[in-house]
C-alpha cells in the first residue's frame, strides 16, 4: 500500500499529521536512508524504510490494546469536559485513529478494547456475531437464586426492551457474575434494575475468549499480538 509520508507518520507515532510535516521540513525523516523533505512522497507500507529522529519505524496497518478501564474516564475519543480512555495512552502507543471499541459506562472498570481497526470493532459489535461479555456486577444486597433462571429465560427491560437470555453466576455475597452477548445502552445496569437490584460497581472481565490481564493496574494500557486479538471472536 502507498501512502503519503506526513500520513505514515502520523498513523505510526504520537505525532500529529502536523507535528509529522514539521519533523519532515526540520529534516528528521529519512525514507530508504534518503533525507525527505516533501511531505506528500509516497511511501511503500510493505517496502520501504521510513526512520524518525534515527529510528526505524515499523509498519503496523494496526495496532489492538487492551486497557483496564479506571472509573471516572469516560468510553469516547475526545471530551470536552471529561478524560477520555485515549487521554491514559501512554505516548509510545497513540496514534492517529485510536478509539475504544465499544463503550463501558464512565464509572464501569475493566476489559477495554482500542484500537484503529474499524472493521475488526464492526465485527465484535455486531449483533450478529453474538460476542460474549463477562462482568462481575457488584449489586446493593445478596441477590435471590430466582436471578438466574430470570437471566436464562431473557429479562424485559422498564421499556419493556426484550433481553436476549444471560447467564448469571452468584459468586457470593452481593457479587453475581454476568454473560450477556449484547450491547444496549446502560445494558447490565438496567437488567438488574429490571430485578429491582442497584449495581454498584461493574467491572467487565471478558469479551469472546479474550480475559482481562491480570497483571494490568487500573489505566494501564498493553498491546495485544494480533492472535490475542482474535480471540473477542472464540
Ligand atoms: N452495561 C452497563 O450497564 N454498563 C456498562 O458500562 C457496560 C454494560
Amino acid at each position: 500500500m502507498k501512502e503519503r509520508l506526513d500520513k505514515y507518520l502520523s498513523s505510526q507515532t504520537a505525532l500529529s499529521r502536523k507535528e509529522a510535516q514539521k519533523a519532515i521540513k526540520e529534516k528528521r525523516v529519512f525514507l530508504n536512508g534518503t533525507v525527505i523533505r516533501a511531505a506528500d512522497t509516497k511511501v511503500d507500507t510493505e517496502s520501504d524504510t521510513v526512520s524518525l529522529d534515527g529510528q526505524p519505524l515499523t509498519y503496523q496497518q494496526y495496532v489492538y490494546y487492551m486497557m483496564d478501564k479506571p472509573e471516572g474516564v469516560v468510553s469516547a475519543t475526545k471530551d470536552r469536559a471529561e478524560r477520555t480512555v485515549l487521554d491514559l495512552l501512554p505516548p509510545d502507543l497513540r496514534r492517529d485513529g485510536l478509539f475504544p471499541a465499544g463503550r463501558l459506562d464512565k464509572d464501569t472498570t475493566g476489559l477495554l478494547l482500542i484500537t484503529d481497526d474499524g472493521d475488526y470493532a464492526h465485527r465484535m459489535l455486531s449483533p450478529k456475531k453474538h460476542v460474549k461479555k463477562r462482568y462481575i456486577a457488584t449489586l446493593d444486597r445478596e441477590p435471590e437464586d430466582s436471578i438466574v433462571s430470570a437471566f436464562a429465560s431473557g429479562i424485559i427491560l422498564g421499556d419493556g426492551t426484550v433481553c436476549k437470555s444471560g447467564h448469571a453466576e452468584p459468586l457470593g455475597g452481593s457479587r453475581v457474575a454476568l454473560e450477556i452477548s449484547e450491547g444496549k445502552y446502560h445494558q447490565v445496569k438496567r437488567m438488574f434494575a429490571a430485578l429491582g437490584y442497584h449495581v454498584e460497581a461493574l467491572r467487565r472481565v471478558q469479551i469472546g475468549g479474550l480475559t482481562l490481564d491480570k497483571g494490568l493496574n487500573p489505566g494501564e494500557v498493553r498491546v495485544l499480538t494480533a492472535e490475542e486479538a482474535k480471540k473477542v471472536f472464540c
